[in-house]
C-alpha cells in the first residue's frame, strides 16, 4: 500500500487522497468485479433510475434508439455505470470517450462516424469539452446529422452526414451524493462480491466516511480489510473500521487532512470568511478549479461551507466540529 502510494506521487507529483472520487488505478481493476450490470442492481438515485428505465423500455418497445440521456456530477457517483448498464439493457455496444481527449473537431467526427446504427456513445466530461468541439456534437445530437466540411476555402461545402440514430450519453442528469442506507447497501454488495467479512458497525462506519460516494465506499471497504486481515482476523468491525481509516487519515465525516486545511485557513487566517475563491487557493497553494471541483462540493454538502456573494463563508456547523468559538459579531455586512 504504501509503495502504491509513493509511485503516483511520484507520477504526478501530486499524492493521490484516498477520500477522491477519482479513480485510481486499483479502482479501475476492482470496478470490473463490482460494479452494477443491470439498473436494477444499480442502487438508489431513485429519481434518474425511473426515468431512465422509462426511456429504455420506450426505446425498445418502439425499436429505436434511445433519447439522449445527459448524466452529469461529481466522480465517482455512477455516471460511467449507469452508460454501461444503459448499453447492457439495450443489447447494443458501446463507445466512449472524454470531452479532454478531444481535441480537436476531427476528434469527434472520426467516433461519430464510426457509430453503428443505435449504437451507444457515452461522452464523459463533456464540460470540458473545447467550444469548437461543442459546436459538431449539439447538431449531432439534435438532428442525428453531421455537418462535415469537405475541401477547403471558398470552394469548400458542406455535406449534412446522417448518423445512424445513435445514442449519445453525454454526462441532462444529475447524479447527486448518496443516502446512508443506499451506501450501506452498496457497501455490503461488494463485501459480498469480494468475500469480506464485516458487521453492521463496520458497514456504517465506512458508510460514514465515504463522502457519499460509492467509488470511495468501495476502496475504503478495501483499506479496512487489509486492516483487518493484517491487524483484526480478517473481520471488519466498527472498530477495526474505525482505526483503519484513522490510520488514513479519514475522519468521522470522511474529511482528510486537504479539508481540514482548507477549513482552518477559513476559520483562522480568514477569521471564518467571506473570503474569495482566488485567495482562499493562493492560501492553500491549490487551483482554484480544484478546489471548486473536488472539495467543495462535499464540503458544502455537509454544511459546513457556504458559497455567498462575497465569498466562501465557514457555517455554525463548522465552527463547532473544529472546536473554534463562533464569533459574537457574524462577520456579514454591518
Ligand atoms: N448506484 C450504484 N450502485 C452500486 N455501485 C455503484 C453505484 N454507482 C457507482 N457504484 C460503484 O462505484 C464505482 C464508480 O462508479 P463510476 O460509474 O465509475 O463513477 P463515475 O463514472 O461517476 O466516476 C463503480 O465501479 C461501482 O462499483
Ligand atoms: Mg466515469
Amino acid at each position: 500500500m504504501a509503495d502504491g502510494t509513493a509511485k503516483r506521487m511520484m507520477q504526478s507529483g501530486q499524492p493521490e487522497r484516498i477520500v477522491s472520487g477519482q479513480a485510481f488505478d486499483e479502482d479501475a481493476r476492482i470496478e470490473l468485479s463490482v460494479r452494477p450490470k443491470r439498473l436494477e442492481e444499480y442502487i438508489g438515485q431513485k429519481r434518474v433510475k425511473e426515468n431512465i428505465q422509462i426511456a429504455i423500455d420506450a426505446a425498445r418497445s418502439r425499436g429505436e434508439a434511445l433519447d439522449h440521456v445527459l448524466l452529469y456530477g461529481p466522480p465517482g457517483l455512477g455516471k460511467t455505470t449507469l452508460a454501461q448498464i444503459i448499453a447492457n439493457e439495450l443489447n447494443v455496444l458501446i463507445k466512449t470517450s472524454a470531452g479532454p481527449l478531444l481535441e480537436r473537431k476531427g476528434d469527434l467526427t472520426a467516433i461519430l462516424t464510426s457509430l453503428e446504427k443505435k449504437e451507444v456513445f457515452f461522452l464523459d466530461e463533456i464540460h470540458r469539452l473545447q467550444p469548437a468541439v461543442e459546436e459538431v456534437l449539439y447538431p449531432a445530437m439534435e438532428d442525428f446529422r453531421l455537418d462535415l466540411i469537405i475541401g477547403q476555402g471558398p470552394g469548400a461545402r458542406i455535406h449534412p452526414f446522417p448518423l445512424g440514430h445513435f445514442t449519445l450519453i453525454g454526462i441532462v442528469h444529475r447524479l447527486d451524493f448518496y443516502e446512508p442506507a443506499d451506501l450501506l447497501i452498496i457497501i455490503h454488495r461488494s463485501a459480498k462480491i469480494l468475500n469480506i467479512q464485516m458487521d453492521e458497525g463496520g458497514a456504517e462506519e465506512i458508510a460514514g466516511r465515504c463522502r457519499g460516494t460509492p467509488r470511495i465506499a468501495n476502496r475504503l471497504l478495501r483499506r479496512a480489510r487489509d486492516f483487518a486481515e493484517v491487524r483484526a482476523a480478517g473481520r471488519i468491525t466498527r472498530a477495526v473500521a474505525q482505526e483503519a481509516l484513522q490510520m488514513l487519515g479519514v475522519d468521522a465525516h470522511g474529511l482528510d487532512e486537504v479539508d481540514r486545511n482548507l477549513m482552518i485557513a477559513l476559520l483562522d487566517k480568514y477569521a471564518g470568511g467571506p473570503v474569495g475563491l482566488g485567495t482562499l487557493a493562493a492560501a492553500l497553494s491549490e487551483e482554484e478549479d480544484a478546489i471548486e471541483e473536488m472539495y467543495e462540493p462535499y464540503l458544502m454538502q455537509i454544511g459546513m461551507i457556504d458559497r455567498t456573494p462575497r465569498g466562501r463563508v465557514a457555517t455554525a456547523r463548522a465552527y463547532e466540529y473544529f472546536g473554534r468559538d463562533l464569533p459574537k459579531r457574524q462577520p456579514r455586512l454591518f
